[in-house]
């Protein structure tokens, strides 16, 4: 039902990326390949110290590799990113929603009294701000940034091939105990790719391909100390490596939009076609014809933007 996805890196070469999250991690692995793919990488994150390090070692004459200061949480941080890349290449292809933060805190103590529960949660709801709100903020600069024709007029290799990709996380379709705000904000990612993936490859002249990645455990410092439980009991992890690897293949893959790319064990499957394949089994044969008919009296979601009754 659900296809295995095999990542190339190929046609990459003087692509130009923007991409969050990019000092350590997943992220620092992405501009590694991308870079040595030959494309050009503007990375941002706001761990200067290893950023900085990165653009070093990886700065050459033949393809830019560039730190930017970026706190995925402000507007004007992620604006700044794709600037960089903007004014120095006149063009943008492809942009990469990496950066993210582990659960923090304890939203849903079960200790919590009538007077703890007092207390505004901000520690938990900074996960809110970069989960969630940052995406949000980095998909819509996207999404007027890839379609805007090449700055410097040259067609080269910077064919219409445009593409958004969302790192969510396979708490963006199942629970783990604990994850309270992590699994909402990563729900929440997967479904800014659901609501994108229709309207952005209408952009013009050039459509942007949407997609999520749904990583299960990878070894990085977000799940320091879980990963050799995991080990031990035998389960499938990922490697950085292996997720970056994904990652730039849905960039190279040139045609898959709307997938949802669940990575284990290093390897990556497309689930999103087995959830459309079997809706008419979960949902009811009825019950899917309905709702597509709605969706489609719908059309491009204008009655919702006239409806002024429930806007504040
Ligand atoms: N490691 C896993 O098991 C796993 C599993 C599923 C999904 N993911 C997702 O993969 C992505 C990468 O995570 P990772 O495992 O490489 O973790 P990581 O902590 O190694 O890397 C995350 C990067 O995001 C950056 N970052 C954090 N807050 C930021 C902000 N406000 N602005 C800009 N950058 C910020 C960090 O500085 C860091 O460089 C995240 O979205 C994470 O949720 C990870």
């Amino acid at each position: 039902m659900t296809t295995q996805f095999h990542p190339h890196a190929s046609n990459l070469e003087r692509k130009v990326v923007v991409l969050t999250g990019g000092a350590l991690g997943v992220g620092s692995c992405i501009v590694r390949q991308l870079h040595a793919a030959g494309a050009h990488v503007f990375f941002g994150d706001v761990l200067d110290q290893p950023g900085q390090a990165l653009e070093r070692e990886l700065s050459s004459d033949d393809a830019k590799v560039k730190f930017v200061h970026c706190d995925v949480t402000l507007y004007a941080d992620n604006l700044a990113l794709f600037d960089a890349a903007y004014t120095a290449c006149g063009r943008i292809d492809h942009a990469i929603a990496n950066a993210g933060l582990g659960e923090q805190g304890n939203m849903f103590d079960p200790n919590l009294t009538l007077e703890s529960v007092r207390e505004e949660p901000k520690k938990s709801m900074s996960i809110v701000n970069v989960n969630l709100k940052g995406p949000l903020y980095f998909s819509r600069i996207a999404s007027a940034y890839l379609k805007q024709p090449d700055m410097n007029g040259k067609g080269g290799t910077a064919a219409a091939d445009k593409s958004l990709t969302l790192v969510s996380s396979v708490a963006g379709f199942r629970e783990d105990p604990g994850l309270y705000v992590y699994i909402a904000s990563k729900h929440g990612v997967l479904g800014l790719m659901r609501s994108l993936r229709g309207t952005l490859i209408q952009s013009q002249p050039y459509p942007i391909r949407t997609n999520a990645i749904c990583p299960w455990m990878t070894r990085t410092r977000l799940v320091a100390g879980i990963d050799e439980v995991w080990a031990k009991a035998g389960l499938p992890s990922n490697e950085p490596e292996d997720v970056a690897r994904v990652i730039v293949g849905v960039l190279a893959d040139g045609k898959v939009n709307g997938g949802t790319l669940y990575v284990e064990g290093g390897r990556a499957w497309n689930v999103e076609e087995g959830i459309l394949k079997t809706r008419h089994q979960w949902l009811g044969e009825k019950q899917e014809k309905d709702l597509d008919r709605g969706t489609q009296l719908m059309g491009g979601g204008e009655h919702w933007i006239e409806n002024k009754s429930s806007q504040v």
